[in-house]
């Protein structure tokens, strides 16, 4: 399927680029024993610390400080940052990590109250910012192999974490767990074989896909990898322009790379070269296969879902009706990550 996507990036803030560099990939921390790999607790409201002086927080985890780089903002709810990448950082192309954000330290909330001081408006001025570490987990777009992490995320109007994390400006700090988690990697996967690779995700949930797919190994270890993406708008399916330039940029690198499908899906409008079903419908009325022009057989399909946990469970279902297996143990064709 061809589509010409118009550009839905809208504005960037640049820094200076980070001084640090660490390439070297690790293992999957957890192993691959078991399907669903939501992070318990991450969006426990009471899930907060105080302030870091020590590099461990209220959940044990060892932190980092980290500076914020860029900001690229894709729709009013929607927007991407970099962070700098401490040299000890090491993940899985898949994975995520806790982030955590102080919004009394966020220079928005500085500058606004000192404008409110200047404007006179004490009462303004004194209203009060929560002083406290919320955390939450995150997946990581960029590829292990980048000098800096990116991350994508929602806003959610009255979410404690994206209802300050909104507000994110260049040379803000946020706070990094060190150690990643999730099963969403290759090495979760020992049998079957490698031959076909289908990302499906809904929103934010294709940011580790587009980790792997930035991922040299990735593109080595498959025949065919297909990506299907829902959102509900155009102006919602982000990375567009960059999605379309992975196999130009990955699969040159590799001696056989895999043939790459991307399938774009917007549910509430209508969108050239896209289709417009959720996935379970595309899966069941064999029209996803037929866009990607390959068979999901129980033999050679490995199989990852992202995003809402509702449409994680109904595809899920889907396909096991279709003979597909959970992948546990290593061994199956579907893999999941639920959002919330
Ligand atoms: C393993 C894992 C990885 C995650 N990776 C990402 C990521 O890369 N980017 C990201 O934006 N979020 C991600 N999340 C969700 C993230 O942890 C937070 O839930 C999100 O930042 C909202 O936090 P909040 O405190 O503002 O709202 P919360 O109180 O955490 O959530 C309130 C409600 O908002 C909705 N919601 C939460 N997250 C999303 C989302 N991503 N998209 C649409 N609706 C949502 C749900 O209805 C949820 O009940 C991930 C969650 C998990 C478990
Ligand atoms: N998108 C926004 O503008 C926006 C802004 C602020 C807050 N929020 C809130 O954030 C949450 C999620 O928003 P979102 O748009 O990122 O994610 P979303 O609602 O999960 O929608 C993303 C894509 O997933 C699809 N989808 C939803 N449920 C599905 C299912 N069971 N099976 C298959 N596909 C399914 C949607 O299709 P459908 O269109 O058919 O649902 C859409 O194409 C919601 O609670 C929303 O209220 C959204």
């Amino acid at each position: 399927m061809s589509v010409s996507p118009k550009s839905n990036q809208q504005s960037t803030q640049q820094a200076d680029a980070p001084s640090q560099a660490a390439s070297t990939q690790n293992q999957d921390s957890n192993g691959g024993n078991g399907g669903n790999t939501s992070y318990g607790g991450n969006n426990n409201p009471s899930d907060v610390g105080s302030s870091i002086g020590s590099s461990i927080n209220s959940s044990g985890d060892a932190v980092q400080r980290v500076k914020v780089l860029t900001v690229t903002t894709w729709t009013p709810t929607l927007f991407s940052f970099t962070v700098s990448r401490p040299a000890a950082f090491r993940f899985s192309a898949g994975q995520f990590v806790r982030l955590g954000v102080n919004p009394s330290r966020l220079a928005y909330h500085r500058n606004n109250r000192d404008h409110q001081v200047n404007q006179g408006n004490q009462d303004l001025a004194q209203q009060p910012v929560p002083d406290e570490d919320i955390f939450r987990a995150y997946s990581i777009v960029s590829s292990p192999y980048d000098d800096s992490i990116e991350f994508f995320s929602i806003v959610i109007a009255d979410g404690a974490f994206t209802s300050q994390l909104q507000h994110l400006q260049r040379g803000d700090e946020l706070l990094l767990t060190m150690t990643p988690f999730g099963f969403l990697t290759l090495a979760r996967y020992q049998a079957p074989m490698p031959k076909d690779l289908w990302l499906l995700a809904t929103g934010t949930g294709v940011a580790p896909f587009l980790s792997m797919l930035q991922d040299m190994q990735t593109w080595e270890r498959y025949e065919h990898i297909i990506l299907a993406y829902s959102a509900r708008s155009q102006s919602e399916l982000a990375y567009v322009d960059k999605i379309h330039s992975l196999s130009a940029d990955f699969a040159s690198l590799v001696q056989h790379p895999a043939k790459f499908t991307f399938l774009p899906i917007v549910t509430r409008e209508s969108m050239d070269g896209a289709l417009n079903k959720r996935l379970p419908a595309l899966l069941t009325s064999g029209e996803l296969e037929t866009a990607a022009n390959q068979r999901l057989t129980v033999d050679s399909t490995h199989i990852m879902l992202c995003g809402n946990p509702q449409m994680v469970d109904d595809t899920k279902e889907t396909l096991k009706t279709l003979g597909l297996t959970m992948n546990r143990s290593g061994v199956g064709n579907i893999a999941v990550e639920n959002y919330w």
